[in-house]
């Protein structure tokens, strides 16, 4: 059950859900909100109504509410916005098994003809997500992000971690350069790109390079967890993703998680309890509106700590046993992950990666090719949902892995310096809040759980 109020109900009107959940029949009632469908013949109307929490029929007869008013709810169009007073009766016939029988309907504002009709392609949805936000779909949606972000709070909250913020422009690569936006400026006392000389006598132009997006906070958060210890923070990443699959967007929310004195088993067993946490919290509050989406929610509620546990060599394995040609060091895309989940019932995590993953991670000291590392890969052919692990913390050790990596060591000066005063074992994760959403929504792509999707060819609406 909700354990909170769905829709504070403004004195003198009445939500939508409240009426079809059967507490207010006989009553009278006033509802405001948006036609959704609507037909009429002679003397009756009958229009259904939204607003935020659902949809009821309206029926406007002829006598019981005055004349205009009926003319009214004839000629006004789908997405009209409308007010309408009348007595709630029960009906088994009308959607959600109420109706509400009109003695007054006031048309606000009569809409044009709404472009949106059935049977859309995606893209032309794209085109008009600023309209199609208003569809049920969409609402579940967001409201099922907005209790998915909280529960991520919640959660961390109640482990004594505090919330920080980290900035979007920065000037090192943490997840390598391929993924890197550019951002430039026309004021020419920004800084040129690494290695770029100044040109005598240009101009100032609009290609003055100023910073890359952030595609992660990790190396800012190494900074702040020496002082707060345990952090975690909820912003935008960027990549410019090459790869054009159902789980990239351009511009993802990230939660992210840092904390010191914690090695990767620790932060792993924090990882699969806060899954099972947000899991809780969703379906506590959010049945009705999965339910609305056609996801079916046994396979989420089945899912328990601890989850299956396998090392990179071991899914190697597994997946050239399914038909993969892979050797050590080749990355899993969405084709390993997807054949490797497709059959699973609760998330996997793959540890002990190979070196080649990124010059932050620590080598096993057990066995140095490899990384103390893990991501975690959501079942039902969704994959990966979390990158993370325990950090090089050793100055010497992580000089090496910049060399050997060909990064700039001046650079990343500053970084080198968190390990120069008083280092420590840490560890840390990265969530891929839209990624983990559409798993949990049983979306086709990434971008059905988001408001405004960012991809490489869409800036717009
Ligand atoms: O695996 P990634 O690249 O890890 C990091 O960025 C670490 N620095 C995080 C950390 O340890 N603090 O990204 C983490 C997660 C991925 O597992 C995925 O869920 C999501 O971010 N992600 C994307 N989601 C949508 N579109 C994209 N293009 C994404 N790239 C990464
Ligand atoms: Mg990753």
């Amino acid at each position: 059950m909700r354990d909170y109020p769905e829709f504070p109900e403004p004195e003198g009107w009445t939500s939508i859900s409240a009426i079809q959940r059967g507490e207010h029949d006989g009553q009278r009632v006033k509802v405001r909100g948006w036609i959704y469908r609507t037909r009429s013949s002679g003397s009756i109307a009958f229009v259904v109504v939204r607003d935020t929490t659902g949809v009821i029929q309206c029926t406007v007869k002829k006598g019981r509410a005055p004349d205009e008013d009926l003319e009214g709810a004839k000629k006004a169009l789908l997405e009209s916005s409308v007010v309408v007073e009348g007595q709630v009766a029960e009906d088994k016939r009308a959607p959600g098994g109420h109706e509400l029988q009109a003695t007054g309907f006031e048309v606000l504002h009569y809409a044009e003809p709404f472009p949106i009709t059935q049977d859309q392609s995606d893209e032309w949805l794209l085109d008009n997500r600023h309209l199609w936000l208003r569809s049920r779909d969409m609402n579940a949606t967001m409201r099922i992000r907005a209790t998915f972000f909280g529960a991520f709070r919640e959660f961390w909250d109640g482990k004594g971690y505090t919330e920080v913020q980290s900035p979007s422009f920065v000037r090192d690569a943490c997840e390598g350069g391929s993924t890197l936006f550019n951002v430039y400026t026309d004021d020419d006392s920004a800084p040129l790109p690494p290695g770029a000389e100044p040109e005598p006598g240009t101009p100032p132009s609009a290609q003055r390079f100023y910073a890359y997006l952030t595609q992660s906070w990790q190396l800012y958060a190494e900074a702040m967890m020496f002082s707060i210890e345990k952090i975690y923070t909820i912003a935008p990443s960027f990549r410019a993703e090459k790869s054009r699959t159902r789980r990239h967007v351009s511009e993802f929310w990230h939660a992210e998680v840092e904390a010191a004195w914690t090695h990767n088993e620790q932060m792993m067993a924090l990882d699969e309890e806060m899954l099972c946490h947000l899991l809780d919290r969703v379906l506590e509050n959010h049945e009705p509106e999965l339910e609305q989406l056609g996801r079916d929610v046994a396979p989420l509620k089945a899912i328990e700590a601890p989850f299956e546990r396998m090392r990179y060599q071991e899914v190697l394995d597994e997946l050239n046993n399914m038909g993969f040609d892979l050797a050590w060091g080749d990355d899993f895309g969405y084709t390993e992950e997807k054949a490797l989940t497709a059959q699973r019932t609760i998330p996997l995590y793959i540890t002990h990666f190979p070196k080649e993953k990124g010059f932050y991670h620590r080598p096993d000291p057990a066995e140095p090719k490899s990384l103390v590392c893990h991501d975690l890969l959501a079942p039902e052919g969704y994959g990966e949902i979390i990158g993370g692990g325990e950090r090089v913390w050793d100055p010497d050790e992580l000089m090496a892995r910049i060399e050997e990596e060909d990064l700039d060591p001046e650079s990343l000066g500053w970084y080198l310096d968190l390990r120069k005063y008083g280092s420590v074992p840490h560890s840390g994760f990265g969530l891929g809040l839209d990624r983990a959403l559409s798993w949990i929504c049983g979306a086709d792509h990434i971008k059905h759980v988001i408001p405004f999707p960012r991809t490489m060819r869409r800036t717009r609406p």
